[in-house]
């Protein structure tokens, strides 16, 4: 299993306080494109794609969280950059968790959207792993199209993402699924996070039902939450506006 670091492809947009952000399963890094005009005058926005997904490397083996956050600090330091805000949609919120954790030190704020802080239950585990073997069969197909209807509420946003989930390598997908799998629950720790957090959640999303980021922003010493009534589990695309103001809330507050 690859261990080490892979060079993360990025890009970058505008200037001062990092915020770097973290796209969710199975996406990439174009998917904070519509976040990148509302932000970019806020701060030194960089987006990132994960290992394996858009340009990123693919390495085998599979992708836990923690390993997904060690790319990430290994980005900050190719960049020279001491502390960033981290910000993760959905898995990236797990691997924003992850980076918390293990680089406390690195961490200058923390946007948590749409995503949580418990691990899986033993059916979701077992869900993917048998989710992990039919794409492995059957190709990344009859995933997406059970995935897509549970994006967003919004029929017209459903070809743009079933296009982008469609563009991921099936053998990062399935590296994603094994590593979600595994994931360890954030809860028990949370407490310990210092810097400010916003949490961000749309009140239609189907993936992640909106009790788990309100247990989750209880445990969080700085940490507030945004409800966007108009989202499912895209609020970036579904209402950048309503995403991209608690993260430049976030900027505001680590500046001072
Ligand atoms: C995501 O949107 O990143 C994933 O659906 C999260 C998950 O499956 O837990």
């Amino acid at each position: 299993m690859e261990i080490t670091p892979v060079e993360l492809a990025y890009e970058e947009h505008g200037q001062g306080t990092p915020l770097v952000l973290i796209h969710g399963f199975p996406f990439n890094r174009t998917i904070w494109y519509p976040m990148v005009p509302l932000l970019k005058d806020a701060g030194r926005i960089i987006l990132v794609d994960l290992r394996g997904f858009g340009q990123s490397p693919f390495t085998e083996g599979v992708y836990t969280m923690r390993l997904l956050a060690e790319d990430v600090v290994a980005l900050l330091d190719r960049l020279g950059i001491e502390k960033a805000v981290i910000a993760g949609h959905s898995m990236g919120g797990y691997v924003s968790l992850a980076f918390a954790h293990a680089f406390p030190s690195r961490l200058a704020g923390l946007g948590l959207i749409a995503t949580q802080a418990e691990s899986d239950s033993p059916e979701k585990r077992q869900n993917r792993i048998k989710q992990a073997e039919e794409i492995g069969r059957k190709g990344l197909k009859g995933f997406i199209e059970g995935m897509a209807p549970k994006l967003s509420p919004y029929a017209s946003m459903q070809p743009p993402l079933i296009d982008l989930m469609g563009q991921a390598n099936p053998k990062s997908v399935v590296a994603s699924l094994r590593g979600m799998a595994e994931r360890s629950d954030a809860a028990e720790w949370l407490d310990t996070i210092e810097v400010p957090a916003a949490v961000v959640h749309g009140s239609q999303d189907a993936l992640i039902p909106l009790e788990k980021p309100r247990t989750m922003v209880q445990l969080l010493t700085r940490g507030w939450m945004v409800e966007l009534g108009c989202a499912g589990h895209m609020p970036m695309v579904e209402t950048p506006p309503g995403t991209a103001d608690p993260l430049r809330a976030l900027l505001e507050m680590v500046k001072k």
